[in-house]
Formats: structure tokens, C-alpha cells, sequence
């Protein structure tokens, strides 16, 4: 039997998924090639958790929430929580039951006729410094993007953006060894005091959007509860923005130095695919679970309640699973990259967060012909659940 002890060496052993060294912030699959021998590896960081580095136990891992339960909490440490981040930290079967009130919003039939509204929402955001030859991507573009789409989603006042961004980014990324409490309690606390307000005056006076539709579903065959909606649309707010915002962030990087692949995106026939290329080089989310039993797994024996990382560029840089993994392929086949996760809790707003990153890809092109990095300082990762670029300077010329 291995035991937690044995696991500890190895070069992960002190790994920090939010303070990782620059090298594996920027590309954890090819910092960590030596270690990847198809065994779990053990970090004694954040009060220990495995960090599965083989491609098909990641996969394993997700088909199996019997063994592998969300309902520990989100998070390492799992975070201090009075009530589960639903559906996502809730198990079978009451995860199904959730996450049916939700799925109908989602489906590609709903997600698709947002398109022109998020393409003019775009379309106005770049036309504010297309002319200027410059912008800080992230604070003019990409953190705003996606929380206007999720904002005119809800229902929720366009003004209020700039706030739920940084209370947002507040809730994920603030946590490191100096400060492990961070500002994540505060944060939820602050974001669920917005959404409780903006649930009560639905309940009273419903509108026309989705708070008011989840006010009025039923769970069970009972009225949903003003808890239960305020959690789901907690979830659909840490889960629908920072993501998008982090994907677009590593993506424009990785196009400002490839004025080829800018250009493709000129060409409407491959911009699906591009998008899809993109989140399989970019899987910036990572997700956790916690062992339910004692278990032989991944080469390692997991003991019941420990926590368990993955971190989907394992599988999606996998050889053995695409071919030429490295380069970015535009018109890659059976790109099935796991981004989005697998299993129960695959992403609910896999088609949205598709349809944010064509919008934006796009608009930004079809205004914005051939950008570049601007200025001396190279642009710092951030990294933690979600990984993503701290400030982004692009440049172009202007005709
Ligand atoms: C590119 C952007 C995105 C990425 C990479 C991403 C990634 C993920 C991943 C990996 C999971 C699985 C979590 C787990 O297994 O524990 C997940 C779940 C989820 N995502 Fe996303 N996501 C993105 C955008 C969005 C958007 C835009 C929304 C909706 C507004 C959304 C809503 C959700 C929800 C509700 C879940 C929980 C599903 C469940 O537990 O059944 N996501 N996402």
C-alpha cells in the first residue's frame, strides 16, 4: 500500500496550485513532464491533496462520483461554506434534481438566440478603443464581457458590472500562503446580500428574466425555495465569469504572437473550431473531489476524505489522446478535450461560455485586424481554481 507519507516525494510534493512556480502557471503539462510516470502525486500544500497527472484517471476520476463526491466542497481546502454551491457541490440524486431547473436555460435552443445581443454588447465594448491602437484587454474587455452577458442574462442592473467583477475576482482569487482566509468568506457574503435583494423584488414583482423564472420553478414537485434559488444563481455567477474572462485572457496572448492564427479567424468556416482549439490549450479551470472510501487509484492508494486536483491540461496535452497536442489546430477532428470536465457535473454553460468566446473572437478581429503585446513587462499569470492573466497591454496600428 502507498501511504500519504510514501507519496510525498517527488517534485509535487510542496506544489501550489495558487502560487506555482512561473513555468507551470504558464503550462502546467510541460513544466511537470518528468513527473507525469502515470501515478497521483501527493502535495502536502493546503492540508494535502492529490493531483491526478495521468490522462485516463482524469476521466476516471469524474465518471465516478460514487467513489469521487462533490458534495466535500469546492475547493482546497474545501471552502467554509452554510450552505452547497448547487448543483456543483451536491452529489446523485439530488444533483439531477437541480440541475434539471437550470439545463433549459442553457441548451444550445436558448444559448443561440443570445448571439446578436452579445454581438452588439461586443461590438460597442471594442469600438471604445479600437481607434486608440491600444487597450488593457482584461479590465476593457475581458472581465466585462462576460459579466454583461451574465448581467442582461439575469436580470440584473448593466451598471452594477465593475462591482460583481471585482467582488467576483475577490470570491476566487484571493488566497494565498501569506493570507489562506483571504477575502473569499467576505466576498460571498457581499455577492449573496446582492442576490438576495434582487430575488426578493422578484418574488414580489417578477420580470422577464431568469431570476424570475427560477423564482417560480419547482424542485420535487414542491416550489423552489428563495435559499435554493439564491444558490444556484451563486453558482451561475462564480462559474459563468471568471471562467470565460481567464480562457479569453490566455487566448488573446497566445494570439497576440501568432499573427496567422489572428488571421484565420477571419475565416467564418473556422471559427468554431478555433474555439474549441482554444479551450483545449486553456483549460483554466481545475476542479476537486474528495474520496469517498478507501481506494486504490491512479497508482496510489487515496484514503476516505482526502482531497483530490485535476487539472484537465493532463488529458487535454495528452499524446496519446490528440495528435501534435502542442500545436493549435484550428481545424483539429474529434477535438475532445475535457475543458468543460466530464461526468455529472460537466459544465451547464459549455454552449454560453461557446457562444461568449466566438462573439468575442469576431468582434474583436473584425475591428481590431492585427494586435500585439504592448509594453516592456511581460503579462504575469494568476493562478488558483481558475488560471488566468493578471493585465493584458495590446497594441495595433491604426489606419
Ligand atoms: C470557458 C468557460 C468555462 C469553463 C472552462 C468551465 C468549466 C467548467 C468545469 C470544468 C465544470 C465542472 C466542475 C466539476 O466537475 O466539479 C463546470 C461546471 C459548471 N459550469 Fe462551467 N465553465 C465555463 C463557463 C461557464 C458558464 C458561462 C456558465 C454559466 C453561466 C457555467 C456554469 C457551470 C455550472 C452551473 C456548472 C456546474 C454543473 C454541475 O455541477 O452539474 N460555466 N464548468
Amino acid at each position: 500500500m502507498t501511504t500519504t507519507a510514501d507519496a510525498h516525494d517527488g517534485d509535487l510534493a510542496s506544489f501550489d496550485f495558487r502560487n506555482p512556480a512561473p513555468d507551470y502557471a504558464w503550462d502546467p503539462f510541460g513544466a511537470t513532464s518528468d513527473l507525469r510516470v502515470g501515478h497521483a502525486v501527493w502535495s502536502t500544500t493546503w492540508g494535502g491533496f492529490w493531483i491526478l497527472t495521468n490522462a485516463e484517471d482524469v476521466r476516471a476520476c469524474l465518471q465516478n462520483s460514487t467513489l469521487f463526491s462533490s458534495s466535500g466542497g469546492f475547493g482546497i481546502p474545501a471552502r467554509e461554506k452554510d450552505r452547497p454551491i448547487i448543483p456543483l457541490e451536491l452529489d446523485p440524486p439530488e444533483h439531477a434534481k437541480y440541475r434539471q431547473v437550470l439545463a433549459p436555460f442553457f441548451g444550445p435552443g436558448s444559448v443561440n438566440r443570445l448571439w446578436p445581443s452579445l454581438s452588439e454588447a461586443a461590438a460597442v465594448m471594442v469600438d471604445e478603443f479600437a481607434q486608440d491602437g491600444h487597450c488593457e484587454f482584461m479590465a476593457q474587455f475581458a472581465q466585462r464581457f462576460p459579466t454583461r452577458a451574465m448581467v442582461a442574462m439575469l436580470g440584473l442592473p448593466v451598471d452594477d458590472t465593475p462591482e460583481l467583477v471585482r467582488w467576483n475576482h475577490e470570491f476566487l482569487h484571493f488566497r494565498s500562503i501569506e493570507n489562506p482566509v483571504g477575502t473569499e468568506l467576505e466576498a460571498a457574503q457581499r455577492i449573496e446580500r446582492y442576490l438576495a435583494a434582487a430575488i426578493r423584488s422578484r418574488s414580489v414583482q417578477p420580470r422577464d428574466d431568469l431570476i424570475s423564472q427560477l423564482v417560480a420553478a419547482e424542485v420535487d414537485g414542491r416550489p423552489i425555495t428563495a435559499d435554493e434559488v439564491m444558490s444556484l444563481v451563486f453558482q451561475l455567477f462564480i462559474a459563468g465569469l471568471d471562467t470565460v474572462t481567464a480562457v479569453l485572457g490566455r487566448s488573446f496572448l497566445y494570439l497576440a504572437e501568432r499573427p496567422q492564427l489572428q488571421a484565420a479567424l477571419q475565416d467564418p468556416a473556422l471559427l468554431d473550431g478555433a474555439v474549441e482549439e482554444l479551450l483545449r490549450m486553456f483549460p483554466i479551470a481545475l476542479v476537486t473531489r474528495t474520496a469517498t472510501s478507501d481506494v486504490d487509484f491512479g497508482g496510489v492508494h487515496i484514503r476516505k476524505g482526502e482531497r483530490i486536483l485535476i487539472d484537465f491540461d493532463f488529458w487535454n496535452r495528452d499524446s496519446t489522446e490528440f495528435e501534435r497536442p502542442d500545436e493549435c489546430n484550428y481545424s483539429r477532428q474529434h477535438n475532445r478535450h475535457l475543458s468543460f470536465g466530464a461526468g455529472r457535473h460537466r459544465c451547464l454553460g459549455s454552449h454560453l461560455a461557446r457562444v461568449e468566446l466566438a462573439v468575442a473572437l469576431k468582434e474583436f478581429v473584425a475591428r481590431v485586424p492585427r494586435f500585439r503585446l504592448a509594453g516592456d513587462a511581460a503579462p504575469t499569470p494568476y493562478a488558483d481554481l481558475v488560471r488566468g492573466v493578471t493585465a493584458l497591454p495590446l497594441a495595433w496600428d491604426v489606419p
